[in-house]
């Protein structure tokens, strides 16, 4: 079998992805089989967000998106709602200053204004923190669902139009794309799901139309650099053609 440096060697430094979104799944079952609580599959997530996070900045990933927390997650046990809100500003906290070594800049998507006052404090200090740095861009999705953002963005247009300022005629996939919460971030180019599930479980919808998509059954605490390596090699492998014929995107190349 390769090593990671052979693998990393595979790899071509030109078609690195400028955008890689991630669904976090399989820390339950992570903790379940061994024994544990759910909670302690979450803590030990944490540590592959940090590896995750330090490959993509090194290996010049420009935007990393992860789904920390879904809009749907509310309805999970207080208990373990409560345990990942700790984690959260813990971690953030905790990872500021290598954040900031590495240069990477924390943006928060999401309903933000409901997570709890404490983590939301210590994620708006670190986002503040990191808003000069000019390497990765490491969003975080808290709070987030797709519908969620769709509808905050059919209702800011509508507005506009009831108060006479849009006509809604000029209502444009850009217009739309502008009132998302990842306005100004280009479209991901892998969406990697951990887990073994193949499901887009309300992430990202309108941002994923031509992303190329990437399952594995590492679930999230066991999903390592090697993992993240050979994600990269078949999105490599792949050819993007965008609804255009094959010969086409030779043609352009
Ligand atoms: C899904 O696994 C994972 C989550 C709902 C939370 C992900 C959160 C973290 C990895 C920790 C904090 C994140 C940051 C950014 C510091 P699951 O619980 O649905 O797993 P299962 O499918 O095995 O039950």
């Amino acid at each position: 079998m390769a090593s990671l440096e052979e693998k990393i060697s595979q790899l071509d430094k030109n078609r690195i992805p400028v955008h890689v979104a991630m669904i976090m799944d399989g820390n339950g079952r992570w903790a379940k089989s061994r024994g544990f609580i759910r909670s302690d599959g979450h803590a030990e997530g944490v540590s592959t967000v940090h590896r995750v996070t330090k490959f993509s900045s090194d290996i010049g990933i420009k935007y990393l998106t992860l789904y920390a927390f879904s809009t749907e997650n509310w309805n999970r046990p207080k208990e373990e709602v409560d345990t990942l809100m700790f984690l959260i500003g813990w971690a953030i906290e905790r990872e500021l200053p290598e954040l900031l070594e590495n240069n990477v800049r924390i943006h928060l998507l999401g309903d933000i204004e409901r997570i709890p006052d404490e983590a939301r404090e210590r994620l708006f200090y670190a986002r503040n923190a990191t808003a000069h740095c000019t390497g990765l861009q490491l969003n975080m999705c808290l709070s987030y669902s797709s519908r969620w953002e769709i509808t905050d963005a059919a209702r800011k247009l509508a507005l506009l139009a009831a108060e006479g300022k849009l006509n809604p005629q000029d209502i444009t996939e850009k217009s739309i794309s502008d009132n998302l919460t990842t306005s100004g971030i280009p479209d991901p180019d892998l969406l990697i799901r951990t887990g073994g599930e193949y499901r887009i479980s309300n992430y990202l919808l309108w941002q994923i139309a031509y992303s190329e998509l990437y399952f594995t059954p590492a679930l999230w605490p066991d999903f390592s650099d090697e993992d993240y390596v050979d994600a990269l090699l078949d999105f490599q492998s792949r050819e993007r053609r965008f609804g255009k014929t094959s010969d086409q995107v030779q043609q352009n190349h």
